[in-house]
Parts: C-alpha cells; sequence; structure tokens
C-alpha cells in the first residue's frame, strides 16, 4: 500500500489557514489532516465546521477531519456539510462506536476511528469492516508538537496485522510526533498514513519536508 502524507494544520499559521491548505496541497500532501479540539475531550480548543468550510476551495484533496471532541455526533452532519471527506471518532468518546460509524456512512463520508495510547485495539475489531482509517495516536491528543510515544511502534504492528485480517483495505494511520525520524518506525510497523504537524508545517519549506516525509516512511519499507 502506497505511503500518504497528511499536513496537519494545526501547525500553521492560524491567520493563514487558507494559504497553509494550498501550500500543502501544492507541496505534493496527499490529503489535509483537520484536527478539531473542544476543550473537554482534550484540554485544548481549535475550530469548528465554518473554518472546514471557509478553506473548502483552497484545494481538492481529501478534507481528513480528526474529531477529538466529546458528543461526536452532534456535529458529523455540519462537518460533512462543510467538505469533510473522512471524519474520525475517538473509541474513547463513543459509546457506540457502530452506530456513530453508520451515521458518519449515511451522510456519505468515510469513518475512522481514532484510539488513544491507552486504548487496546481490540475495542475496534467489530467495527473494522466499516473503517476507512485506524488511527493509533503515536501522543497523547491535544496538542503538536509532542514526542512520539516509542510503546506505540508494537501498538501499529498489532493494529496492522488485525486490519490485514480483518478489512485490508482499511489503513493504518499515525499522528503525533511523526517526523523523519519516527516515520521509518511506524512505517515498518505497518502504518500507511503519515499526519505531522511540526514536522511539515515547522518547516522552512513545506513541500520539501512533505517530499522527505515521504521518502523516509517508503525507505524503510523496501
Ligand atoms: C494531536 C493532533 C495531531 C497534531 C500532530 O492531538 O491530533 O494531529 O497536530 O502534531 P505534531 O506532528 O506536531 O505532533
Ligand atoms: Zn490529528
Amino acid at each position: 500500500m502506497s505511503v500518504q502524507i497528511a499536513p496537519s494544520i494545526l501547525a500553521a499559521d492560524f491567520g493563514r489557514l487558507g494559504e497553509a491548505v494550498e501550500i500543502a496541497d501544492r507541496g505534493g500532501a496527499d490529503l489535509i489532516h483537520f484536527d478539531v479540539m473542544d476543550g473537554k475531550f482534550v484540554p485544548n480548543l481549535t475550530f469548528g465546521p465554518p473554518l472546514v468550510k471557509a478553506v473548502r476551495n483552497r484545494s481538492r484533496l481529501p478534507f481528513d477531519v480528526h474529531l477529538m471532541i466529546e458528543r461526536p455526533w452532534d456535529l458529523i452532519h455540519d462537518f460533512v456539510a462543510a467538505g469533510a471527506n473522512n471524519l474520525t471518532i475517538h473509541a474513547e468518546a463513543c459509546p457506540d462506536i457502530h452506530r456513530t460509524v453508520q451515521q458518519i456512512l449515511g451522510l456519505g463520508a468515510t469513518a475512522s476511528v481514532a484510539l488513544n495510547p491507552h486504548t487496546p485495539v481490540e475495542m475496534v475489531r467489530h467495527v473494522l469492516p466499516d473503517l476507512f482509517h485506524l488511527l493509533i495516536m503515536t501522543v497523547s491528543p491535544g496538542f503538536g508538537g509532542q514526542a512520539y510515544i516509542e510503546a506505540m511502534t508494537e501498538k501499529i504492528e498489532e493494529a496492522a496485522s488485525m486490519v490485514a485480517a480483518v478489512n485490508p483495505q482499511c489503513r493504518v494511520q499515525v499522528d503525533g510526533g511523526i517526523d523523519l525520524a519516527t516515520a521509518p518506525i511506524a512505517a515498518r510497523a505497518g502504518a500507511t498514513i503519515f499526519v505531522a504537524g511540526s514536522a511539515i508545517f515547522g518547516s522552512p519549506n513545506v513541500a520539501d519536508a512533505i517530499r522527505d516525509l515521504r521518502k523516509a516512511a517508503e525507505g524503510a519499507l523496501v
């Protein structure tokens, strides 16, 4: 499965998010990652559907919206209407993952599930057939710029083998502390989508950073 790079605009200049989306698109991104935080599920607050809508016309790439919020079902309609292509909900925020996934699919978007570092991959085995991505958080969600948690490498391996057995179309995505050093580790463990904020928008040239990250991940697979 090919490597995909998903720049997280969380690390971009919030005064120029439209431009950041364009730059990531022109720089060779495969999807644009939006980190939605509600100040409750995670101790930080970002943006809602109006921001996604405001930058929708800046790129034709899929918009990958990571919902770090309580009661995600309250907002899925508005995010899809705003132009989100994929919605990722957190297992920890959903008493009924299956129902919320069906609601997302019913709106015409793809559905993915994210797992915090302590949440076992087994939590999603029985909803995997409907998932587009399984997101293994490689930091505790809430902030950019944190260090990759090394214990997550084994978890990525577990996720990848479960996905291969249950739904080989589903991709394993990693998010948090992904850079030139950790992308190859995650790639070898089975990740194929690499979300990166600081490593891309914190670099002097976004296109170079995307290319280098892709090369690092691909290089680990040969
Ligand atoms: C963390 C977010 C990430 C974050 C990654 O809660 O889900 O997407 O932007 O940032 P870096 O790449 O800086 O760790
Ligand atoms: Zn994210």
